[in-house]
């Protein structure tokens, strides 16, 4: 028995750093998992990003988690390049600033170095947590238009341009994702929390008296939340901008989210990787409480529930950051993983300058 497995052993442990997270259990949540595992790879090795320097004014001023853990992550990652004549792509940082001083932060680069100018912004990307607004100045709009925006999931309706920008995950995940504790008894079908609703308002109030949901608009705490998550069976998000705080919370731990919404959904974090309808249900805001009410119970009967809840759970992992070192396919590696998908669209052909 000891000579086996001792040859076994580092082949196995080889076989376990290798394996990528997209093992024939958990595939169905990928548009194409072997595409998307090949194209990691190379992204791994091929992606360069230069960035460009902090406005001066602003440098160390601010901090906010997923701006500085983007920037941070970057700097301290293998895709940096101090060339810029080797970048894929060029990230433009700032923090959050008013219009005008956005529009000469864009002028100066654009006057400084001659990378805008070539493809007027397309190769390069932002973070704007709330993403960039209408706007008047020529610079500004350039940006908007043409450079690859990330800000934080749901972004307002006008902020997001759907083929080329990106979200991340809700901010109360940007921690980190819990594997799923077991043993917690599931006590309620549906679970829902926040005080103020719009679009969802009257299907969250069909369902109070409902003994199989619980519906609460307490001010908000961590570890109750949690209890909550892990005891129900459903998460109920109502889609906008308070509303979704949990999702990723909810996936990680087991609970299938059922989003509510009154218009199509086009910024879910890593949309183009991931099929959302395999992990949440959507539903809409006019539905009426018995019907969703049936509709999950028969999403439990049928088996769709636990698949769904697997799957969640899976790629839960995707939506999780490490401080200290970005792990193989988590929420920063995704993030730049997506970059680089679009690069063929935003990349022009290299131009002699
Ligand atoms: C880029 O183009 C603008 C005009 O649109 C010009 O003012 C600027 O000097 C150019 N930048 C460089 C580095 O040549
Ligand atoms: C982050 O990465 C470090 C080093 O690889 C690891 O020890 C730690 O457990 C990770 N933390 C999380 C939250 O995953």
């Amino acid at each position: 028995m000891a000579i086996p497995s001792l040859l076994l052993s580092p082949l196995l442990l080889l076989l376990v750093l290798l394996r990528p997270p997209f093992t024939t259990a958990n595939s169905a949540v990928y548009f194409s998992k072997t595409t998307i595992f090949s194209d990691y790879e190379k992204m791994i090795t091929n992606l360069k990003i230069f960035i460009y320097p902090l406005p001066n004014q602003l440098h160390q001023q601010y901090n906010s988690t997923p701006f500085t853990l983007l920037h941070n992550s970057l700097l301290t990652s293998n895709f940096l390049t101090h060339n810029p004549n080797q970048a894929t792509l060029f990230f433009l940082p700032f923090p959050p600033m008013s219009t005008r001083s956005l529009d000469r932060h864009v002028k100066l680069v654009r006057t400084t170095y001659p990378y805008w100018n070539r493809s007027l912004g397309a190769d390069h990307f932002y973070f704007s947590s709330q993403g960039v607004g209408p706007t008047s100045s020529r610079n500004v709009a350039e940006l908007k238009k043409n450079a690859v925006q990330i800000a934080c999931f749901p972004v307002p309706a006008r902020e997001f341009i759907p083929h080329k920008d990106i979200t991340l995950p809700p901010s109360s995940v940007l921690s980190r994702a819990h594997p799923q504790s077991e043993g917690l008894s599931t006590r309620f079908l549906g679970y829902w929390r926040f005080a103020e609703v719009g679009s969802g308002v009257e299907l969250i109030n069909g369902l109070r008296n409902d003994g199989e949901f619980l519906i609460e608009s307490e001010p908000y705490d961590e570890g109750v939340f949690l209890e909550r998550v892990q005891s129900s069976k459903f998460c109920l998000f109502v889609y906008d901008v308070e509303g979704v705080g949990g999702l990723s919370v909810a996936l990680s731990h087991g609970c299938v989210p059922v989003v509510i919404t009154d218009r199509p959904i086009q910024d879910l974090p890593l949309m183009d990787v991931i099929k959302w309808s395999e992990i949440a249900v959507f539903v809409g805001s006019n539905m009426g409480p018995n019907k969703l009410k049936r509709a999950l119970i028969r999403t439990c009967e049928d088996g769709g529930y636990d698949r769904m809840k697997r799957l969640g759970v899976a790629a839960a992992h995707h939506f999780a950051w490490n401080e200290s070192s970005p792990q193989p396919y988590d929420a920063f590696n995704m993030v730049m993983y997506q970059l680089w998908a679009r690069r063929h669209a935003i990349r022009y052909s290299k131009w002699e300058i």
